[in-house]
């Protein structure tokens, strides 16, 4: 596959800051990216690609023993934690200008989505997010109208832009009140909101966390109501300790059916509902999203963070 962009999220500034991920076994380097977009440049005959196709390589491959999960493919539910995946554990990410995959790993794109495929990472964890929620949801009768989303990164964005497609009443919130995140959750409809989450005074039948922030995480669990879920994205630094009512949170979460949960990557069924979020979506506030383009020759600036930066690519070639 020839390289056509890589996009930066925050588990890249984890691993550039030594917090987080595992180089390959015998190797004392990895090498990063995990949000790729590429051309396939040579295919084997009968592998389903061809030259040209674009694609979007699966970050996860499933743990050799395998564990039940990684033998059906939901590789996304490792049991053993013996799964790999490029970029951010043992095995080397695609931030180069030309990388290899087997067929199996390797997700075909509509074309119409062009440099915006680079989205396709990011939107599957979502995709997953959204797919356990619903599951959970549908345990029961299930009507919920008002999404809360907690944090307006890549990662809260896309969460709201797919409560919009479903027609939920979306609301987002976040610690800046300037720049680009307004207008964008304000262009799905959505409405902006900063300060405290104990002031909305609403209550939301689900909740996306996408910061990892703890006061954060504490504040989002308190305003679980009746049949409420929480699902908990965002992957926190060790360390932040925060005093939590147990008795209370126990107590409402059993009283009103409350569901605190954890999600995390994508299987390969997971990359097929993203692809339908985003050819569904508005191109024009998708490429809003992508805020800045670094050419490779400047990747060092793509690893810098800015504060009006929503979703920074590394760009290898024009497609
Ligand atoms: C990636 C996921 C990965 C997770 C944990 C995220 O940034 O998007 O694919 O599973 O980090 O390593």
């Amino acid at each position: 596959v020839r390289a056509v962009a890589l996009g930066i999220c925050g588990t890249d500034f984890e691993l550039i800051s030594a917090q987080y991920g595992w180089a390959p076994p015998g190797s004392d380097h990895l090498i990063l990216g995990h949000e790729s977009l590429g051309r396939v440049q040579d295919a084997p005959k009968d592998s389903g690609f061809q030259k040209d196709d674009l694609v979007v390589g699966i970050v996860r491959h499933p743990d050799p023993v395998p564990c039940v999960a990684c033998a059906v493919g939901q590789w996304d539910m490792c049991r053993n934690g013996k799964y790999t995946e490029h970029g951010i554990k043992e095995r080397n990410g695609f931030c180069s200008e030309h990388w290899r995959i087997e067929p199996q790993f390797l997700v075909k794109l509509d074309s119409a989505l062009g440099e915006l495929g680079v989205l396709m990472e990011p939107t599957t964890i979502l995709a997953k997010a959204w797919d356990h929620i619903t599951r959970i949801g549908e345990r029961a009768l299930w009507k919920p109208k008002i999404l809360l989303v907690t944090g307006a990164g890549p990662v809260g964005l896309l969460a709201a832009l797919i409560g919009a497609q479903r027609g939920l009443e979306v609301h987002v919130m976040d610690r800046v009140a300037s720049g680009p995140k307004p207008q964008l959750v304000h262009d799905l409809g959505g409405t902006y909101h900063t300060g405290s989450l104990d002031k909305l005074g609403f209550t939301p039948d689900i909740i996306i966390e996408c910061t990892g922030a703890a006061p954060l995480i504490v504040d989002a669990m308190n305003l679980i109501g009746n049949d409420g879920i929480l699902c908990l994205t965002g992957v926190s630094s060790h360390g932040q300790r925060e005093p939590i009512d147990i008795g209370t949170l126990n107590r409402n979460m059993v009283l009103e059916n409350g569901v605190i949960f954890g999600s995390v990557n994508a299987n390969r069924g997971h990359y097929e509902m993203a692809e339908q979020v985003l050819l569904k979506a508005d191109r024009n506030w998708l490429a809003r999203m992508i805020s800045r383009k670094e050419p490779l020759a400047n990747w060092q600036e793509a690893l810098k963070r800015r504060p009006d930066d929503i979703k920074v690519v590394i760009q290898f070639t024009s497609d």
